[in-house]
């Protein structure tokens, strides 16, 4: 009955395409639960560099079983122009499938994303205007289009040309725009139907069945808690739950089939688009952390911020999610630098503060109180046992462990699948 839950614990970004591809060794399907193609991870293995927004890490296993949920909100030409590249390469997607119930990402979604940004100006979150936002108020709204709707052309027509007047007023009349031609959109959306029609199924079924069978499942995070929509630096989130709620009603599992909770970190911080980053590095150090780790978004290419480890917010994050240990990913991008800061809290004028607020204004006045650890100065990139990576090293990881009183059960030093060390069995 297992499945394993693995969680972003920052502003995504935090390496969990690695660390799925790696357990996903031992799993028998591997889940995506949410976001949709604002996410990108980048999987490096026998053939060859792939940069995925919505398939999920495990397709690249012959023997596990690929399932985008119904919490993701799927843009279908995304989505089939990564099963056509995957195909392309020889690997096989007959493996893939996705839930009916999950919502499509429309073209006035993305239209509307774009100019609700515009229009907040300078405040303007820095989504990544893939429609994300747009599609999960629709959901909420009762006004959304789901997968399985492709597959009834009639009852399909009827609900997009109701959903499409409305959206149409409100391209038309609030931001003066050309309206969306519906007849180009139907066409346009039964035609991805068609092409997804053998993709298409209850996939709750599916999962419900496997994890009866005892097999292992991995529930496959995007962004990070930080971004929740209920518990990140609102309004600077995502529109969906990256939390383990989400993992739950993204796919319809109950929370008695969880066996683990694993909670993936940067050994530093990262955050792409606007909001606060309470640990942000100074300028130049920012910088050589940002070069060292290729530190551009997959899906914008915008350069991201970094920052320390926050020990506050991993905390938070621990804590929400109830991690049952931690993946720590990137650590060889320190590997050179003489000292490594770590937050353990936060001082606000006099007060010093071990939780995370959600005041923005009252983050805004926090200020880190680090510790300083030296730093190991020698490449790790070749250690694949606990005990030989340098004590500095490991003296880091026991820190990050103390400061979120939870333990370390990976931690990547690299890129490739090898390049990872696991301190506890998973499995
Ligand atoms: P949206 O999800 O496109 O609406 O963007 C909202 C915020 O979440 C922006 O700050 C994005 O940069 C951020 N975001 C969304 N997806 C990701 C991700 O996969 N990694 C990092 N940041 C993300």
């Amino acid at each position: 009955m297992p499945a394993i839950a693995i969680l972003g614990g920052q502003w995504g970004d935090e390496g969990k395409g690695k660390v799925v591809d790696y357990l996903a060794q031992r799993a028998q399907a591997v889940a995506r639960f949410g976001g949709g193609s604002n996410a990108g991870h980048t999987v490096i293995n026998q053939h060859g560099e792939f940069r995925m927004h919505l398939v999920p890490s495990g397709i690249f296993y012959d023997h596990v079983t690929c399932i985008i949920g119904n919490g993701v909100v799927v843009a279908p030409q995304v989505l089939l122009e990564e099963i056509d590249l995957l195909s392309g390469r020889g690997v096989d997607t007959s493996r893939l499938f996705l839930s009916d119930r999950a919502h499509l990402v429309m073209p006035y979604h993305v239209l509307l994303d774009g100019l609700e940004e515009e229009a907040r100006g300078a405040g303007a979150l820095g989504t990544t205007r893939r429609g994300i936002g747009p599609c999960y108020v629709d959901k909420a709204a009762r006004l959304g289009i789901r997968a399985g709707d492709l597959l009834d052309r009639g009852a399909f027509r009827k609900r997009l040309a109701f959903v499409m007047e409305q959206k149409n007023l409100l391209i038309t009349r609030l931001y003066g725009r050309e309206p969306l031609p519906l007849e180009g959109v139907f066409n346009e959306y039964c035609a991805y139907g068609e092409r997804l029609r053998p993709f298409i199924r209850d996939t709750g079924l599916f999962l419900e069945a496997a994890l009866e069978r005892g097999e292992w499942v991995v529930l496959e995070g995007a962004q990070g808690a930080l971004l929740d929509l209920d518990f990140g630096t609102y309004p600077y989130v995502t529109s969906s739950s990256p939390s383990i709620g989400g993992a739950l009603t993204g796919l319809g599992v109950s929370a008695r089939r969880l066996e683990h909770v694993l909670g993936v970190f940067k050994a530093y911080s990262t955050r792409v688009g606007e909001g606060p980053l309470p640990t942000e590095m100074e300028k130049e150090m920012g910088q050589r952390v940002r070069e060292k780790g290729h530190e551009y978004g997959a899906t914008t290419g915008r350069p991201r911020r970094c920052g320390w480890f926050d020990g506050v917010a991993a905390r938070y994050a621990s804590r929400l999610n109830g991690f049952t240990g931690l993946a720590i990913t990137r650590l060889d991008v320190l590997d050179e630098l003489p000292a490594i800061k770590v937050c353990g809290a936060y001082k606000a004028g006099d007060e010093t503060m071990a939780h995370f607020p959600a005041s923005l204004p009252l983050l805004a006045r926090c200020q880190p109180v680090y510790e300083e650890l030296p730093g190991w100065q020698t490449s790790l990139g070749g250690t694949r046992r606990f005990e030989d990576l340098p004590p500095r090293a490991r003296a880091y990881i026991k820190k990050i462990e103390e400061i979120t009183s939870c333990p370390v059960a990976l931690v990547s030093v690299g890129p490739q699948r090898e390049e990872t060390i696991l301190l506890r069995p998973l499995f």
